[in-house]
């Protein structure tokens, strides 16, 4: 089986279901269920034997132990982070516990399990650690992509946070000898996509009727990844990418952030028209971000070439099939926002984690 962190999260939840739907090697699944776990995602896999579901913490040293000694996987895939830029300039505390210890004790726990392993586990044992783009820091307009030998220059708590958790990967690989692959990619969309980001908040600001903040002058520019596509590099690179290495993956879509919420409004006039008119009518542009990064984007040549990955979607593509399944699950938005999302953490384990 293999261990998979933050699987309740959006990318988590997507990789975990994305899985199973390609193999039926079993996944552990374990995460805190912090208000971005939501396990309404993985709801699908109730009474499937091949998801085996735990709430912990990264952070538990004792527990991580137990889970090794007791599956024994074969594979860990590490999504569990705190995510959200915004927050982590209002409290970065969690940022450093989570992204930065939580790796640490992660990386622990796995090396004195694989250190426990016979040969041929042991070089077959693989610690694929999930990041991030923003590692590498804001670029101006004319400069090329990112790519994996850039240097990094995190701006965010968050992104800092990221860069440290990365730097202690690649340290476990070099001083120990740990088989670790690092991906870094870059913004996600697609479904189950928590609310406080770009794109799943303007599709329910403006189907609620709410104003469309955009920070700034909307011209900072991201790349942009539908988020199965993510899911396939991180299969291949878990297959076979080559161990040591980092592999930046993109979608080849620079776009700058207002052109992307007039997308979203032209997708939702096509597909939901609103009578009081077209739901740009909403954008309203707001203080910007402290520290916001001007522009991401991504050189996906390597990831290419070694592993003959591409993104199956196109931005148009994906962001359709984005607007339409928020469309088509109201009932999952409807519980995320009125929070009835953590009504089984509390039933479950009797108090929600923060
Ligand atoms: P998310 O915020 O939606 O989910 C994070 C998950 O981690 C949640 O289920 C949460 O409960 C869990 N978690 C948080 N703290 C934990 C802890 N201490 N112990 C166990 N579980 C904990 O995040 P996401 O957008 O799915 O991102 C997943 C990973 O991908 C992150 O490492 C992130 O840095 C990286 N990433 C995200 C994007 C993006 O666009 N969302 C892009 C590139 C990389
Ligand atoms: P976000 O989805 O938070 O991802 P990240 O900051 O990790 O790239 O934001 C994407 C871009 O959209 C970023 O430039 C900030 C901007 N943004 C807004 O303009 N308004 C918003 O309400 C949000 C959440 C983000």
């Amino acid at each position: 089986m293999i261990l998979v962190t933050g699987g309740a999260g959006f990318i988590g939840s997507n990789f975990v279901l994305d899985w199973l739907t390609q193999s039926d090697e079993p996944v552990l699944n374990l995460d805190a269920l912090t208000y971005a776990g939501n396990t309404d995602n993985l709801a699908s896999l109730a009474g499937d034997p091949r998801h085996v579901f735990v709430r912990g913490d990264i952070c538990d040293r004792a527990l991580v132990d137990r889970l090794f000694a007791e599956h024994r996987p074969r594979a860990v895939v590490h999504f569990a982070a705190e995510t959200h830029v915004d927050r982590s300039i209002h409290g970065p505390a969690e940022f450093i516990r989570t992204n930065v210890q939580g790796t640490f004790t992660l990386l622990e726990a796995a090396r004195a399990h694989w250190s426990s392993l016979a040969a041929a586990e042991k070089a077959a044992f693989r610690f694929l650690h999930v990041s991030t783009d923003e590692v590498y820091g804001t670029l101006g307009r004319d400069d090329p992509a990112f790519c994996e030998s850039d240097t990094y220059e995190p701006n965010s708590p968050y992104s800092a946070s990221k860069a440290a958790s990365d730097h202690l990967v690649r340290a476990w690989h070099h001083t120990y000898g740990l088989p670790v692959l690092t991906t870094n990619c870059s913004n996600n969309y697609g479904p189950f996509h928590f609310p406080e980001k770009l794109i799943p908040l303007m599709i329910v600001n403006a189907l609620a009727g709410k104003p469309l903040p955009v920070y700034g002058d909307g011209q900072q520019v991201r790349d942009w990844l539908y988020v199965k596509d993510h899911c396939a590099a991180i299969r291949g690179v878990l297959a076979r990418g080559r161990v040591g290495e980092t592999y930046n993956v993109g979608g080849w879509n620079e776009k700058p952030n207002l052109e992307i919420v007039h997308a979203v409004c032209g997708l939702l006039d096509e597909l939901k028209a609103h009578p009081e008119g077209p739901y740009a009518r909403l954008v309203t542009h707001v203080a910007d971000r402290p520290g916001h990064d001007r522009r991401y984007a991504i050189d996906a040549s390597k990831i290419e070439r070694e592993l003959g990955w591409r993104p199956a979607e196109t931005f148009e593509s994906g962001l359709r099939k984005t607007v339409r399944w928020y469309l088509d699950n109201a009932v999952w938005v409807e519980r995320v926002q009125n929070g009835a999302y953590r009504e089984w953490v509390s039933t479950q384990y009797g108090s929600p984690a923060a």
